[in-house]
């Protein structure tokens, strides 16, 4: 089983993106006799970033990022989208076949602009350079939050779009691997978090910075002595997700029994912060102290994503024309 994800360098790494997404690669690593490919987005990034040295300086705080949240370059192939430049061949391929209508369905790009982003072309091609990611390891697996799950189902369709050109077989169907639980992480106004809402909880946020965040998480105004509603509630549904199952009837009982006030409980959700990601906080501080180590683990892990992708490019020139 091949598994791969990415995740775009466009700001801190916050906890939509680590139990959404990041937590799962940890995971992946503990299954033995799988690959696992995972990288740095940053011709995604460039989408929104056109700033070169911020860029460059994000994709490396990612990579650092990865490694101190548990990736192991010894378990898995990690490496930076910009590095593998057949990337953008393989999207240029698969845009021969993409039919418009198919990118225009893209929510994600509806939503951008709706924000207000300029319409630019990379931003609605964007799900074909994503499938090109996917499609050039032929991962069997992607782990990803819901927000990425029309983009999967893109490279899906993107991909036998390809294969009913020039063969069955040439490019593999990708899965989506999609939690129940932690498929959409609330951020502090109880919207998706997102580093486009300013409602993010960063994982790496000096402790003064996430106390502020904490503290700006919406709740009603129930007063301290009476029981809190746990339905709807932002606060709730992020201890939950912090806490292990067990834990549960007593996170509960912090709201259903009245006489916490929602500060109390706040203090309680940064306390549980911290402690899962003091020893990830302690290692980015060293990993900080050597760039040197995190750039030998992105050319190691380039090498490999190129020993991989260099067989299928060979197929898809060849089935496409443009290699012998
Ligand atoms: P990105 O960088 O926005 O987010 C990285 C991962 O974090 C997940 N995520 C969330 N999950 C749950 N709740 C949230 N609030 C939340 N916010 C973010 C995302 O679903 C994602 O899994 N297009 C991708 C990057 C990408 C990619 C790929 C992913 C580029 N090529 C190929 C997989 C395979 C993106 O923008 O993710």
């Amino acid at each position: 089983m091949r598994i791969l994800s990415g995740v775009q360098p466009s700001g801190a790494l916050h906890l939509g993106n680590y139990l959404g997404a990041i937590r799962q690669f940890v995971d992946a690593q503990k299954q033995a006799g799988d690959e696992r490919f995972f990288f740095v987005a940053d011709l995604h990034a460039l989408t929104t970033i056109h700033d070169g040295a911020r860029l460059r300086m994000l994709a490396r705080q990612v990579a650092t990022d990865y490694l101190a949240l548990g990736l192991d370059p010894e378990r898995s192939v990690i490496y930076r989208q910009s590095d593998l430049p057949a990337v953008a061949e393989l999207s240029w391929l698969l845009s021969t076949v993409t039919p418009m209508g198919l990118l225009q369905r893209g929510h994600s790009y509806k939503d951008k602009l709706a924000r207000g982003l300029a319409p630019i072309h990379g931003l609605f091609a964007y799900p074909v350079l994503m499938a090109a990611d996917i499609l050039i390891v032929r991962a069997d697996r992607v782990p990803v939050g819901r927000d990425q799950k029309q983009h999967l189902e893109m490279t899906r369709d993107i991909a036998q779009a390809f294969n009913a050109t020039y063969g069955a077989g040439l490019l593999r169907i990708p899965e989506p691997v999609i939690l129940a639980d932690t498929a959409v992480v609330p951020g502090t106004d109880g919207q998706k978090m997102s580093k486009s809402y300013g409602n993010t909880l960063d994982l790496f946020a000096p402790e003064r910075d996430l106390k502020r965040a904490v503290m700006g998480i919406v709740t009603d105004s129930t007063p301290v002595a009476e029981p809190k509603p746990t339905r709807g509630n932002t606060l709730y549904a992020l201890l939950r997700l912090l806490t292990a199952e067990s834990d549960w009837p007593a996170t509960r009982r912090l709201f259903t029994e009245g006489g916490h006030g929602y500060g109390e409980i706040k203090k309680h959700l940064l306390g549980l912060l911290l402690d899962t990601f003091r020893a990830a906080r302690e290692r980015r501080e060293e990993l900080q102290r050597d760039p040197g180590f995190v750039e030998g683990v992105l050319a190691r892990g380039a090498e490999r994503a190129h020993a991989v992708a260099d067989d299928l490019m060979r197929a898809c020139r060849r089935a496409c024309g443009t290699g012998d």
